[in-house]
């Protein structure tokens, strides 16, 4: 019997590296600082990492504009430590997934400063999208708009052609009908792996086949961001893009272990989403429809059945996951009485946020996800129950924040340094200061402030991963049964054998209708054997306490 591949099931932590922990004092995250951490990340209890882009860069968008992708950042240290870094998480039981960038290099990539140098139509140029203008060359070459708002053309010096940029101008995007474009991605690719990379995270996978000719997408006047939901869209999740992950599988696979893909792939139809994660494509993608849920009942059980049924019917694992460095913390969207995932808007727009609110709610949650068969993602500080810290405009940095000329905040609120320490300059993140500011009250969510209490989210984290790892119904890629619960706000799950999760999302105690010995509970207040508001509890279904049961499960 051959051994499940480790992707199926794996937690997967994301290291948003410069706000991580801070290794030389100068205020932005390293990889000596998440060296020192390796012990606190296995004693966690993840599978593995992500590591945002830690690549050479002008950092105009955090490094998802790379300007040498075989090289370390100075300002996170460089290849050998990288790869002490990747030898000392494999001896800790910790697998290692690094960010790849393919739709767009860096403005200051070697092969940009080469095409802008050469001229119309040469091949330099091809590897790029360079069109000339409209209207006498001062216009456009078409209408598309920037993801981060604005036009996604800017013109070269000297009033010569366009280039495309799906985000910011700094980020110009690639030609993938060039098939040098190709082989220098799959060179990339190795060059990583051959290092011991066990997989990658494909940075907007679904965009890098643009419709031929660039045709106008019929924006309204006076539109500003670019609009992804079209059907046939003519940069967004094209068919052709999916021969180019058959040809990264073939080289993944080609590796002993073989090494693994993940995909972010915003697509609006769970079928078009599972095309990316056919058995000869890509190993897993990350599930966007989970991250926009309203925290309701029916709007949770329809992504998780929905998300499920698709990943199925293709044979591939479904993940998880509440937040991520581009949007905001769970607490905080859970905070507002509108919790789904607005995109497009931010910050004041979208209402108070009450963080008690949503701590508990997101301790829920993080019962809910880590319950569920498949891969959950955990982002950095989600185990600390951080909220989003409200940056004042002069310490942004986010170019959603510069080109939309202030009017959206941007995600820099989501991208704070943690908080390691109760106290000291920047509670533990460093000696010092941090690049983002860390707001007042920061070290009450520090690491040393929740060891060891009980009642703290990382705690619960812990051992809420701690079961997932021992608890036989847990882990794997096993089947959610759903059971008739006591109420419209009360979701009842179970997994074989023996498992069973309750969620409330209502305000008031909620029965628990199992026979069962509470294993792990999200909210510790006592309510009477009642299952506490806004809380969720795992049950083991082997251990019937005596407590009377309020009714047996039925299967719906
Ligand atoms: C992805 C990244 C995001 C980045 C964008 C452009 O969505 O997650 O942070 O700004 O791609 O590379
Ligand atoms: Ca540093």
């Amino acid at each position: 019997m051959t051994a499940t591949p480790w992707w199926r099931d794996a937690v997967i932590y994301q290291v948003y590296i410069q706000s991580f922990a801070d290794g030389n004092a100068d205020g932005i995250g390293d990889i000596a600082g998440l060296r020192s951490r390796v012990g606190y990340l296995s004693a966690l209890g993840i599978d593995a990492i992500w590591i945002t882009p830690w690549y050479r860069s002008p950092l105009h968008d955090a490094g998802y504009d790379v300007a040498d992708y075989r090289a370390i950042h100075p300002r996170y240290g460089t290849l050998s430590e990288a790869r002490e870094l990747i030898r000392e998480c494999h001896a800790a039981g910790l697998r290692v997934i690094l960010d790849i960038v393919p739709n767009h290099t860096s403005s200051a990539h070697p092969s940009f400063v080469e095409a802008l140098r050469a001229s119309p139509g040469s091949p330099a140029r091809s590897w790029y999208h360079f069109r000339t203008g409209r209207d006498g060359g001062d216009s456009p070459p078409n209408d598309w708009l920037s993801v981060f708002g604005g036009s996604a053309w800017t013109r070269v010096q000297d009033e010569g052609e366009w280039y495309l940029h799906l985000f910011d101008a700094s980020q110009p995007d690639l030609n993938w009908d060039n098939q040098e474009v190709r082989a220098e991605f799959e060179d990339i690719l190795r060059f990583w792996f051959d290092l011991g990379v066990d997989g990658f995270r494909i940075d907007v996978a679904t965009a890098l086949m643009k419709a031929p000719g660039l045709p106008d997408l019929g924006y309204p006047d006076g539109a500003f961001l670019a609009d992804l939901t079209r059907p046939n869209h003519p940069h967004r999740d094209r068919d052709e893009v999916h021969e180019i992950y058959r040809s990264w599988r073939k080289l993944a696979d080609s590796y002993d272990p073989p090494r693994m893909f993940v995909a972010e792939a915003w697509v609006d139809d769970a079928d078009r989403l599972s095309r990316y994660v056919r058995p000869d494509e890509l190993n897993t993608t990350l599930n966007l429809f989970y991250l926009k849920s309203a925290w309701s009942a029916a709007s949770m059980r329809t992504a998780i059945d929905s998300s499920i049924a698709a990943t199925a019917s293709v044979g591939a694992p479904t993940t998880w996951s509440l937040s991520n460095h581009d949007v905001e913390r769970v607490v905080t969207r859970y905070g507002r009485a509108d919790t789904r995932r607005i995109p497009g808007v931010s910050g004041p727009e979208l209402g108070p946020v009450d963080e008690r609110l949503g701590r508990r709610r997101a301790r829920a949650a993080a019962l809910l996800t880590l319950a569920l068969p498949g891969s959950p993602y955990i982002y950095q500080g989600d185990e600390l129950g951080l909220a989003d810290a409200q940056i004042p405009p002069a310490a942004r940095q986010d170019p959603i924040w510069i080109r939309s000329g202030g009017r959206r905040w941007g995600r820099d609120g989501t991208r704070v340094p943690l908080p390691w320490t109760t106290d000291g300059g920047s509670y533990g993140f460093g000696d010092d200061g941090a690049w983002l500011p860390q707001p007042a009250g920061w070290g009450s969510h520090a690491v040393e402030a929740q060891d060891g209490d009980d009642t703290s989210f990382l705690e619960l984290y812990r051992q809420a991963l701690h079961l997932r790892r021992t608890h036989p119904a847990l882990g794997g890629t096993n089947a959610v049964t759903w059971h008739d619960a006591p109420r419209d706000d009360v979701l009842l799950f179970t997994r074989s054998p023996g498992f069973g999760c309750l969620v409330n999302f209502g305000p008031v105690p909620a029965p628990i209708p199992l026979h069962g010995q509470v294993l792990l509970a999200s909210d510790g207040a006592d309510f009477d054997g009642l299952l506490a508001p806004f809380g969720a509890v795992w049950l083991d279904l082997d251990h019937a306490t005596t407590r009377t049961p309020h009714e047996e499960p039925g299967e719906r």
